[in-house]
């Protein structure tokens, strides 16, 4: 899953605190007569799961009359979408919760819900704990809230947190919050039914499920057609994809809806995310490799380098099988870039197994990670079985070692690309100067560059790469 666009690897963790979490996501075109609707504004923390869940909220939403707004100070209806992976995410929240509650005073009648995985999680212990939450609402009842808010208006305090079996959304077209208008994450399942021992996600997101993979490739068709050129395909576990097709009883694979979707049209870019190393498949590859448009690039998080600590994660795979994940990726998609998610300091992790992890990362040579120090959440296998015997201070050194290295390894990866071309699909002006574009490359890197007439984001440009940071490649536009 991705955390963040454009991390800066020193410090990852505050990054996506800081810059990607917690951003009000707000409507791309303002809707007529909105000044006089209830409006309710909405915040969103975690995975791009949470992200695009956001959006389909907001789309519930509207159908009943209600406005979005960017302004806090002036919403009747405050929504934040939480986050429960770490104990971090979770203390970030109850922050907002407090600045909420000074807005709640100055303006009595406004209401405040909690939605995704920590309502799923805490359930009535919110409300409870919480009194000025009016509103607990988990990541498969968000047809309810319209009812839940109604209730509320009445003074009634309103929770549904029952994990549905069936639930996908299939029908509900997002409402596009904020974006940049090129690309779009598209929700292709729900929940997981992997056990990782770490993680807290089954209980939070319940059985894992498959959409229609009819609607997903309308889906992509419509934002096609509406100027869109990136969409990206989400789900905890991609490769599992597996949906029955009722009519001619068949099912439609992962591979299959990837191949579906990259035919919408050549120019529409496909990504996807996550994939799990236990279930990538060499058919997915042999599907990128047929399809221009399918981004070479697969975050195949790692977790650990180590066979023992895997085991005890309960990933269902050792340090052998990812390497020959990693071989095959090499040998049938020469190029693609590689990423990873880590997690260092998890229970008994030993020094030793510690060095496996970094000489993993040496050997995928990842062109970047996300990085975490093991967090131990409540109620997960882990949590009752093994003891977090790992001391904090060791977790974070661990920690450190592995963002140090891949600083090191993005950059030879970024340094290998100077001299070559890239197709780059623009996303918008670059961060320091409205004279660049920022746009991407099939890898996935950032790309920026001067801007050139006739270009606007939506449209690609052959960039020739002459400087690279750890997290930019930059270049100039080749005829
Ligand atoms: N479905 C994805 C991951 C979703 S959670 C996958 O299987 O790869 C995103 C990442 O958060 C995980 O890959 C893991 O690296 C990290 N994570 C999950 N639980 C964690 C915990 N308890 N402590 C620290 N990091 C955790
Ligand atoms: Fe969590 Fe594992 Fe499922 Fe990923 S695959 S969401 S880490 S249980
Ligand atoms: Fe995503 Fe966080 Fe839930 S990572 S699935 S929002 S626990």
């Amino acid at each position: 899953m991705l955390y963040d666009d454009n991390p800066t690897l020193v410090g990852i963790d505050k990054k996506i605190d800081e810059a990607r979490q917690g951003e009000a996501l707000f409507w791309e075109e303002q809707t007529p007569g909105a000044e006089r609707r209830k409006r309710f504004y909405i915040e969103s923390y975690g995975c791009q799961m949470n992200f695009s869940d956001s959006e389909i909220v907001a789309s519930v939403l509207a159908a009943e009359g209600f406005a979005p707004t960017r302004i806090l100070e002036e919403s009747d209806l405050i929504l934040i979408n939480t986050c429960s992976i770490r104990e971090k995410a979770e203390e970030t929240v109850r922050k907002r919760l407090r600045i909420f509650d000074q807005v709640k005073r100055k303006r009595p009648g406004v209401l405040v819900g909690v939605l995704g995985c920590m309502a799923e999680r805490l359930k009535k212990k919110f409300l409870e704990e919480e009194k000025l939450v009016d509103i607990v609402v988990g990541p498969d009842a968000y047809r309810d809230l319209p009812a839940l808010v109604a209730g509320a208006e009445e003074g009634e305090k309103g929770i549904n947190v029952f994990l549905s079996r069936e639930e996908t959304y299939a029908d509900i077209s997002p409402l596009r919050l904020d974006g940049n208008g090129v690309s779009a994450f598209i929700s292709i399942m729900r929940g997981c039914d992997n056990m990782c021992s770490f993680c807290v996600v089954p209980y939070t997101r319940g059985r894992e499920r498959s959409r229609d993979a009819f609607s997903i490739v309308a889906e992509a068709t419509e934002l096609f057609e509406r100027g869109y050129r990136e969409v990206t395909l989400l789900g905890q576990n991609v490769d599992s994809y597996k949906w029955l097709n009722p009519e001619t009883e068949k099912t439609v694979s992962f591979a299959e809806l990837l191949e579906m979707t990259a035919l919408v049209h050549p120019d529409l870019r496909v990504r996807f995310s996550t994939s799990h190393p236990k279930d990538m498949t060499d058919e997915v590859l042999h599907t990128m490799a047929r399809h221009e448009n399918i981004c070479k690039y697969i975050h195949l998080p790692v977790q650990s380098g180590n066979s023992r600590v895997l085991g005890l994660m309960n990933r269902t795979y050792d340090r052998e099988w990812y390497l020959g994940r990693i071989e095959a990726i090499e040998r049938i998609l020469p190029g693609c870039a590689i990423s990873s998610d880590i997690i260092t300091g998890f229970c008994t992790e030993t020094e030793a197994e510690h060095q496996d992890t970094l000489s993993m990362m040496q050997r995928a040579n990842y062109s970047m990670s996300y990085m975490f120090a093991y967090s131990e959440r409540p109620g997960t296998p882990a949590a009752k079985k093994y003891a977090d015997d790992v001391p904090e201070e060791v977790k974070k050194r661990r920690l450190n070692e592995v963002i140090r290295l891949q600083n090191q390894i993005s950059l030879r990866h970024n340094q290998a690309d100077i001299g070559k071309t890239f197709k780059v699909l623009i996303e918008g002006d670059s961060k320091r100067s409205e004279l660049e574009f920022k746009g991407r490359n099939t890898q996935n890197k950032v790309v920026v560059f001067p801007k050139a007439p006739g270009l606007a984001p939506g449209s690609y440009a052959q960039v020739r790469i002459h400087t690279v940071t750890g997290a930019t490649l930059i270049g100039e536009i080749v005829a």
